[in-house]
Order: C-alpha cells, then sequence, then structure tokens
C-alpha cells in the first residue's frame, strides 16, 4: 500500500528517524528519484514557506513542481476531491496539498489507494500525498521543527518543549512529534484553545507525557523550547478580535522567557506577529531560531519526499 503522509503519526517513531536523518544530508546528495516526473503541489490557502520550501525540494530530487490554487481546481466543487487526487495521479509522481478540510485528505488518500495497481488505475499508481496543511495538521512544519531542535540540542529525549497559544494544527502535530521523539510537551492555552481528549488520548498512545496549563508561565519554566503560533489562523479572520482577547497573556516575551532554561530557544512556525503571540525582542532576539527553522522546511521536505518516493518505489518510469 502506498505510504501517504497525513499527519506526523503516520511515520512510526524509526521512520520519523529516518526522515530527519534524510533532511539533514546535503541537497547536493539527494538522489533524483524525481527525474523527469512531475510533483502537483495543490493550496486552498494561502503560503510563502510551504510553497516555496516543496517547490525547491522537489527540484532537488530532479522532478519538476506544478503550483496549482485552489479556485483553479474546485475541489467539490468543480469535481470531487477524488477525482482530483486521480487525475493529478495520471501525471505526478507525488501529490502535496494544503486543504481547508481535513477530511479531504481522507477522501484524497482514499481514491488513490483504490487505483493502487487496479485495472482503472491512472499511469502512475500508488502516488503518495502529502498534507502541506489542513484544519486539523501540518506535519511537514513539524519535521522542520524537529531537525531545528536536534541541530539546537543534539538528541531531544528528556527536554522539554512549552507550547504557548493556540491547540491547533501546528500544535497537534507539533505535540505528536516531539512525544514521537521522547520530548516532554507543556501546553499553555487560554479555557476553549486548549487540546481536547482526543488529542491528549492520541499523544498518550505514542507514549507521550503532556502537561496542559491555562498559566503560560507554568508551562515555560525550565522549558528547552518555547513554541508558539498565530492566534487567529487562517480562516478565523471574524474571530481575530475576540481571539486577540482571549489569548491576552499568553504572549510570548522577554518577561514569559525569564522563566525558562538559561539555554532555551523560541519557536514559531510563522507567519509572527509581532506584539501579539510573540515580541519584537523576542522574535528579533538572541534566543529565536526562527530563521533557522524557515530555512530547514526545505531540508524537510527533501528529506520526507525523498523518503516517501524510496518507499513508493521510485525507479518507475516517467508516465
Ligand atoms: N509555516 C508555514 O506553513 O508557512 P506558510 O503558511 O507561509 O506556508
Ligand atoms: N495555525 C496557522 C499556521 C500557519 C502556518 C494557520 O493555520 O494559519
Amino acid at each position: 500500500m502506498t505510504r501517504h503522509f497525513l499527519d506526523i503519526d503516520d511515520l512510526s517513531c524509526a521512520e520519523l528517524d529516518e526522515v530527519l536523518v534524510l533532511a539533514a544530508q546535503p541537497a547536493a546528495t539527494a538522489p533524483p528519484l524525481l527525474a523527469g516526473r512531475g510533483a502537483a503541489l495543490v493550496f486552498e490557502k494561502p503560503s510563502l514557506r510551504t510553497r516555496s520550501s516543496t517547490e525547491i525540494a522537489v527540484v532537488a530530487l530532479g522532478g519538476h513542481p506544478v503550483y496549482i490554487q485552489g479556485p483553479e481546481v474546485g475541489i467539490d466543487t468543480r469535481e470531487t476531491a477524488e477525482d482530483v487526487a486521480r487525475t493529478l495521479a495520471c501525471y505526478h509522481a507525488l501529490i502535496c496539498a494544503r486543504v481547508l478540510d481535513h477530511q479531504v485528505l481522507v477522501r484524497m488518500a482514499a481514491a488513490l489507494d483504490e487505483h493502487d495497481g487496479g485495472i482503472d488505475a491512472p499511469p502512475n499508481g500508488g502516488v503518495p500525498l502529502v498534507n502541506l496543511l489542513s484544519d486539523r495538521a501540518h506535519p511537514c512544519q513539524v519535521i522542520a521543527d524537529l531537525l531545528t531542535l536536534r541541530q539546537v540540542f543534539g538528541d531531544l529525549g528528556g527536554r522539554t518543549l512549552a507550547y504557548v497559544g493556540d491547540a491547533n494544527n501546528v500544535w497537534r502535530s507539533l505535540a505528536l512529534g516531539a512525544a514521537m521523539v521522547g520530548m516532554r510537551v507543556r501546553t499553555a492555552a487560554p479555557d476553549g484553545y486548549g487540546p481536547d481528549a482526543d488529542d491528549l488520548a492520541r499523544v498518550a498512545r505514542l507514549g507521550g507525557e503532556i502537561e496542559v496549563t491555562e498559566d503560560a508561565a507554568e508551562a515555560v519554566a525550565g522549558a528547552d523550547a518555547i513554541y508558539t503560533d498565530v492566534w487567529t489562523s487562517m480562516g478565523q479572520e471574524e474571530e481575530a478580535e475576540l481571539r486577540r482577547k482571549a489569548f491576552s497573556g499568553f504572549a510570548v516575551d522577554d518577561a514569559l522567557l525569564a522563566g525558562a532554561a538559561p539555554g532555551a530557544v523560541v519557536l514559531h512556525c510563522l507567519p509572527a506577529h509581532r506584539g501579539e503571540e510573540i515580541s519584537a525582542a523576542v522574535i528579533d532576539g538572541p534566543r529565536s531560531r526562527v530563521w533557522q527553522q524557515a530555512a530547514n522546511r526545505m531540508h524537510a521536505m527533501r528529506g520526507l519526499l525523498g523518503w516517501l518516493l524510496a518507499e513508493a518505489g521510485a525507479a518507475k518510469v516517467a508516465p
């Protein structure tokens, strides 16, 4: 069965380690697994980092990225998500998508699996699907985050990650990914914006240690890494004012960081809003690793795509 990547725990802990090892290797050594082949990149939401890093990762693997905006495709308006997936599999060795609704990815993956090797299979059957962010998850981001933390700390086992902010898509993948590499996770969010019981159970199933609090200082106390994300995610713009009020007191600033471990670093998936979830002094200050983290998006994608293509049997001839 073709391996898809809809969230970080679609990989085993050992597989995540393999991806991280690949991601740490120089781009020049990447095998040309996509030579003469295409990668479809569908975006239903805006992107700066994910689009560019994925395009360049595809090029590093010898392939040709084709950027497709949501309205051009009209997932479930112009045609079904399943037919979009089946069609793209006729031309591409890889399908990557940023979607409004995570369920769309689940349906696309199922459609690709149905056709995997079937009589009416698209010529490129066995095409991996990669989540470039959904309302539920952002696993490609988290590979870059873990790569960055490994570069800073080496082995991450026993280190503490404090996430301050909305327990949304980035948080969900991050909490899972951190648990998979043996980090302790602490989450601070205001009432109503924290993890739900399913989220916590999922982390626990991976053997992860997770603490949830409504006190940001408690989460950050002694932590090795402090992570935040925007208070208002793409698609939630109408809630911006409400969220600004709800999250006041959850800004990552110098006062909050005073309680962190002496060598603590700060990460942010970006885009950042200075003066809201993070102060300018912190994001532009000495603890910040956000540009290393942003650069790692490209290395992480090269590692992930290389791993998925190798799994999919990259030796297939170009269509
Ligand atoms: N961090 C991240 O995914 O950025 P973009 O939305 O710009 O791709
Ligand atoms: N939570 C943010 C992440 C952006 C990369 C959003 O979904 O907009």
